[in-house]
């Protein structure tokens, strides 16, 4: 009788204890602090990915308006495709960077979620589990007459099986495709989701971007009074005096980044 007592305390005992580590293991998830990031295309610069910025109004010696505008993708749709074949081989052949793989790092201790301007998937190769595209994805294409319809290349269900597509290109509903890309002068889908993740942020970090390419600069302005903004970029934009800014490329810049929050 003592014995089955013995047992039954014991296993109650047991029960609790596991009850309560795994209180205390979710609890530990939950209050990691959100950090939320907002990159441009600065981050990928040390990859070997050119800016804007960096290029005088020309994206990879094309102007930009040639090759990223829905005037321009109506213009020359084969110059659309052309370009955005030859970003997806540059992509490919680059590498994420110690900027990339940073963030990655962070996640140990806190809630990381990217939001990026970026149309490279280098956050994702490093290791981010939580990245939102405000511009689209270099590696997607979409149907022109069903834009739920969306291919990640290269994709068997697409007449051109590669990376490479053009206005020839049908998918299996017998539809053209063009770039999963937000071309200026559209509308940027992820805008309210990406400014409700800057509205829940307990710190705020901006990561190489001119801010000039709107509504995605107008995104600290979603960030609550009082959370800490860190701006890292080369040649910051004017920022209001409250963003500590990080006046390095991102590598380093993101390595300063890791100590502060480190210490703090
Ligand atoms: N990698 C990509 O996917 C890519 C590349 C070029 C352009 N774009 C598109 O360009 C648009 C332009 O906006 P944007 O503000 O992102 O880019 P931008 O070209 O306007 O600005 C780039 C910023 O990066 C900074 N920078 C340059 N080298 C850096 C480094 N090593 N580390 C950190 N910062 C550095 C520059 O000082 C500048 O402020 C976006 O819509 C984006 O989709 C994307």
């Amino acid at each position: 009788m003592i014995y089955v007592i013995g047992v039954y305390v014991f296993g109650k005992i047991l029960l609790f204890l596991l009850s309560h580590n795994i209180n205390f293991q979710t609890t530990m998830t939950m209050s990691k602090k959100k950090l939320v990031i907002s990159s441009g295309a600065g981050i990928s610069a040390e990859s070997g990915i050119k800016t804007f910025r960096d290029a005088d109004g020309l994206w990879e010696n094309y102007p930009v308006m040639d090759v990223a505008s829905h005037e321009g993708f109506l213009r020359d749709p084969a110059l659309i495709h052309k370009f955005y074949n030859e970003r997806r081989e540059q992509l490919i052949n680059a590498e994420p960077n110690a900027a990339h793989k940073g963030l990655v790092e962070l996640e140990k201790d806190f809630d990381v979620r990217v939001i990026t301007q970026n149309v490279d998937d280098l956050h994702e190769r490093a290791g981010s589990t939580n990245v939102l595209h405000l511009h689209g994805e270099l590696m997607k294409v979409r149907s022109l007459r069903r834009e739920d319809r969306e291919y990640t290349l290269p994709c068997d269900q697409l007449t051109d099986k590669g990376l490479v597509t053009s206005v020839d290109t049908r998918d299996p509903y017998g539809d053209p495709v063009r770039p999963h890309i937000v071309f200026f002068g559209e509308a940027v889908p992820n805008m309210e989701a990406a400014a409700q993740l800057a509205h829940d942020a307990d710190i705020f970090v901006v990561i190489g971007t001119s801010l000039v390419v709107y509504p995605a600069a107008a995104l600290i302005q979603y960030v609550k009074r009082g959370v800490p903004i860190y701006y890292i970029d080369p040649k910051p934009a004017a920022v209001p005096s409250w963003v500590t800014v990080i006046q390095k490329p991102a590598t380093q810049g993101v390595a300063d980044l890791i100590n502060i929050l480190r210490k703090s």
